[in-house]
């Protein structure tokens, strides 16, 4: 029997409960949220920088390709692909050709733009686009740019296609049909953009995010945070400005970014999305253990958080506000939370004891409104050093997860808050099951019973390309490849519960329900609805006797149900519908009614309050 006071809210339902985490891992940004169609288009992929382009050659022709590292468009990008024509005609074209990030998705009657910096000296005249099918070999689309020779320049294209049918198996080309030699970089391409942003994201997925409600994004990591060495921590100083300005950097998940998707790009994400950053600064540890020892060789780490927090928040009289006007956004961002480092309890060194004063000091200082996030408990000698939040990270085998649901029931409430900035359950690959859908669905009815502690939380990580040589991770919520994208069974219960979630937790009681049986109450006051979820992750149904005290009369409830025939049952790229949430309503009579829940079977149940 399940009791619910609704009138007795024990405590408010946190505003920040549900966000976002995502870092640059299984190709999260590039080759993912990140629109740009052309995969390693900097040349500073493995291969000496070559990797996934290759020489398009057509019949006699004749052309080798090679890195130059002599010469590029600027400072960050000095180096460039150096393709020597020896031969080449109207009809027998030469050239290089890119296959995206395992092919290129293209739709019926869309528009693409394209742009590249080429230096070609001598050869001059026309140099051809063209965007091909793998199988058929037909072009899907076509254009000519005019190279107007000498040194380099910044070109732009735009391929539009006809009535073709939407396919990922396509790659793309450039070639002359004269000899010569082209030097290229920064090679581009983009479809549409989520909100028509220039550089921007993915439409499908910054759509399946919106969905799921969020109120931050934790950025930019992770491990993407810190990098295996010191010299590849993120320093947002260079993923900011004109893309030919941006060296790009080696990411700790085993590839390159080029930063095309850098800490502006983040920001307007955030913004798009209707939501805030939560802002997380290099604190000078990287992957493989190195450290900056506290002191003066931490200093620069240090100042390089305040710039950060200056380049997102400060007007345009200051140094880094200013800097972001010029970049294209003059308004300052909304921020609340800094994050000061990521997992820092793997040093095992102890130094994130003498790291985190020195950074807390410094940025409760100059921005005493901002709320600062430690990545492990820290001891504080006064106000300055104490966190206001900790971020507690659990990756779990689904039975575990189970089993932890009680976990912040008794926690002190007297200290900091609990960010759970990274969590899941480890069942499915590369997205969760309906196992781990299960699980994810009673630990999120844990955070909610407990988010007078439990601030904030994110899922990690977010998301996965599906290629198999695009994921470097087991567990992950949303799948995608070149053309589609979808969610995974937790990705929908997530939505139903950022969907479906109160502003305060009423008093309530449940006896005799299973072992495998969890619940959520939350009220929201504006709506006068009673949210309930329940989560029945056993093989028997859970019948149930539901009581409102202190309400009579008739009550509207709505449904929606995400159901599983096993554990295993999951949605993949090819069948992303297998497991959807099912809506339908019903009409409660009095203040108490009986319900079954069905075994395997998550719920949300809205219950209209009179
Ligand atoms: O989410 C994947 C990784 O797990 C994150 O980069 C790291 O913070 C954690 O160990």
């Amino acid at each position: 029997k399940l009791t619910i006071d609704v009138k007795d809210i024990v405590h408010p339902v946190s505003p920040m409960l549900y966000g976002l985490m995502t870092e640059e891992i299984n190709h999260s940004y590039e080759g993912g949220l990140y629109a740009e169609l052309i995969s390693n288009r900097t040349f500073r992929g493995d291969w000496a920088g070559l990797q996934r382009w290759e020489i398009a050659r057509h019949g006699n022709a004749e052309a080798t390709l090679s890195i130059d590292k002599t010469t590029g468009p600027s400072a960050a990008l000095n180096y460039s692909a150096k393709l020597v024509v020896a031969s080449a005609t109207e009809s027998n074209v030469a050239g290089l050709g890119n296959p995206g990030w395992w092919g290129i998705g293209l739709k019926a009657h869309t528009e693409y733009k394209g742009s590249f910096y080429a230096k070609s000296e001598s050869l001059s005249g026309p140099l051809t686009v063209k965007l091909i099918g793998n199988k058929s070999g037909l072009t899907m689309a076509e254009t000519k740019v005019d190279l107007k020779g000498g040194d380099w320049k910044q070109y732009t294209y735009t391929l539009k296609t006809g009535s073709i049918a939407a396919s990922a198996e396509n790659h793309i080309e450039f070639t002359v049909s004269q000899p010569g030699t082209l030097w290229l970089q920064s090679v581009s391409l983009m479809p549409p953009t989520y909100a028509n942003r220039e550089n921007g994201n993915r439409i499908d997925l910054m759509e399946k995010m919106a969905a799921m409600k969020p109120t931050f994004i934790r950025l930019p990591g992770g491990n993407y945070l810190e990098g295996d060495k010191l010299q590849d921590w993120y320093d947002f100083k260079e993923t900011i400005g004109p893309l030919v300005d941006r060296p790009g950097h080696q990411a700790p998940w085993s590839y390159w970014s080029t930063d095309g998707f850098g800490l502006l790009e983040f920001l307007e994400w955030c913004e798009d999305l209707k939501v805030e950053p939560v802002l997380a600064v290099y604190a000078g540890y990287s992957l493989k253990g190195e450290h900056v020892k506290a002191g003066k060789d931490l200093e620069p780490y240090v100042q390089a958080a305040l710039d950060e927090v200056e380049y997102v928040t400060g007007d345009v009289s200051t140094k880094w506000g200013a800097e972001r006007a010029k970049d294209g956004h003059p308004k300052p961002f909304p921020l609340h939370y800094i994050e000061v480092g990521n997992e820092d309890w793997l040093d095992h060194s102890g130094s994130y004891k003498e790291r985190w004063p020195q950074f807390a000091r410094a940025l409760h200082t100059k921005y005493p409104q901002y709320k600062l996030i430690a990545t492990e408990p820290v001891k504080a000698t006064d106000k300055l050093e104490e966190p206001e939040v900790v971020d507690d990270h659990y990756y779990k085998h689904t039975a575990d997860m189970l089993d932890f649901t009680k976990h912040y029931d008794d926690a002190p409430r007297t200290g900091p808050k609990i960010f759970v900035g990274e969590w899941a359950t480890l069942a499915g690959s590369p997205t969760p099951n309906f196992g781990a859908a299960l699980a994810d669905s009673a630990w999120m009815t844990s955070m909610e019973r407990n988010s007078d502690l439990i601030i904030m939380s994110a899922y990690a990580p977010l998301l996965v390309n599906v290629n198999p040589q695009g994921s470097q991770w087991g567990t992950n919520l949303i799948g995608f490849d070149a053309q589609t994208s979808f969610g995974s069974p937790s990705y929908y219960a997530q939505v139903m519960f950022a969907e479906h979630l109160g502003d305060g937790v009423p008093k309530s009681t449940i006896t005799e329900a299973g072992p495998r049986f969890y619940y959520s109450a939350t009220v929201d006051s504006k709506t006068s609805t009673l949210h309930l979820k329940f989560v029945n992750a056993s093989d028997k149904e859970q019948p149930l006797e539901v009581e409102l005290t202190g309400l009579t009369g008739l009550h509207v409830a709505k449904l929606t149900s995400l159901h599983g025939a096993s554990y295993e049952a999951t949605n993949t790229i090819t069948e992303p519908s297998i497991v959807r949430p099912l809506l339908s309503s019903s009409q409660v009579q009095g203040s108490s009614w009986s319900h079954t829940v069905p075994a395997l079977t998550i719920q949300t149940v809205d219950v209209v309050l009179k």
